[in-house]
């Protein structure tokens, strides 16, 4: 059997905890919402846009360096089972699996991801152009549902790519870790890693506020997704997009400010939030990391640092990482 799907989420759970997010996120002092709300139809099409931009490095710098590392990695390591975590369109994978699968030998590939179209028809694409894969697809929330995930038939390479780590916050990020621990039970396993590393202030800012404005309409679309998400009414032009880095915290920060005093009301939720001029809503963090901090949350993780790539500009890093 090629293809297998395994369903771990849906709909109405995803509804629910939306409306808890909503809920939990808007009422607080300082009002934030998860930027995996930005991903709807339109979010998705925007953040594509956004991996285009001059500004925007980070898609771009990964694309190359996974590129170029990828014939040493499969010299002397031939993993029999690949899993990714937030496979997405799994493109980036495929320049993975034409090394893996070279000479005929069978793999298998077990993406995991939210959304069941997409992991639908990103699967049988990969069927039909990888005649000795065979998918055994996870629809699921990467926070909640590694558990999920059997255990592997050989050597494993767990792939969690695109600097999405960077999204999480340090406690989510030692939970994160610790479930590809589990995901890794062989000394011969392997993690690879991407990660966008600290740089110059300017490089960052610029690359989350694109003179196009692609990163503000994607900002803002998250009021889109909320609006029908819980039947609400923000205005999402009313909301100025801004971007900046907290050094001391080592992240991009991404927010949405209200420029006048405004009541949004979310039906569903039966509730009124009240913004006062100035303020906004945290949307998004996505950390930034040195070799250190890498070396130092993958030990909290029982991992430790096996090959360390990075872009001559040292824009960006692909670790490879194996059970300590
Ligand atoms: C998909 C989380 C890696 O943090 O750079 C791009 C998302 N936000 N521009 C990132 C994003 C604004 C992106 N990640």
């Amino acid at each position: 059997m090629r293809y297998l799907m395994e369903v771990y989420t849906d709909e109405r759970a995803q509804q629910q905890r939306l409306e808890e997010d909503v809920r939990q996120g808007l009422t607080a002092r300082q009002k934030s919402l998860p930027p995996k709300y930005f991903y709807d139809r339109a979010g998705s099409i925007l953040f594509e846009r956004i991996t285009e931009l001059p500004e925007y490095y980070p898609t771009r710098t990964e694309s190359t360096l996974l590129g170029e590392i990828v014939p040493g990695l499969f010299r002397d390591f031939f993993p029999d089972e690949i899993v990714e975590i937030g496979s997405g369109s799994s493109e980036k994978t495929r320049r993975i699996l034409d090394a893996v699968s070279a000479g005929g030998r069978t793999v298998r590939y077990v993406p995991l991801d939210v959304d069941r179209q997409t992991i639908e028809s990103s699967a049988a694409r990969l069927i039909r152009d990888y005649p000795a894969l065979s998918v055994h697809a996870v629809v699921g929330d990467f926070e909640r549902d590694l558990p999920h995930v059997r255990p592997p038939s050989g050597r494993r390479l767990a792939l969690f790519l695109g600097s999405t780590i960077g999204n999480l916050d340090e406690p989510a990020r030692r939970r994160l870790l610790a479930g590809v621990r589990g995901l890794l039970p062989d000394h011969r396993d392997r993690l690879l890693l991407g990660v966008d590393l600290v740089k110059d202030v300017k490089i960052l800012e610029a690359a989350y506020d694109d003179s196009a404005g692609v990163t503000r309409d994607f900002n803002r679309n998250i009021l889109h997704v909320i609006n029908r998400g819980v039947d609400g009414n923000f205005h999402p032009e009313a909301f100025r997009h801004r971007a900046f880095y907290n050094a001391a915290a080592a992240r991009i920060e991404m927010h949405l400010v209200a420029d006048s005093a405004q009541h949004v009301k979310l039906g569903r939720l039966g509730l009124t939030i009240r913004f006062r001029p100035g303020e906004g809503i945290w949307t998004e963090s996505s950390y930034k990391f040195t070799r250190e901090s890498v070396e130092s949350m993958l030990a909290t993780a029982g991992l430790t640092l096996s090959e360390w790539h990075v872009d001559p500009s040292n824009y960006f890093a692909l670790v490879l990482a194996a059970p300590a």
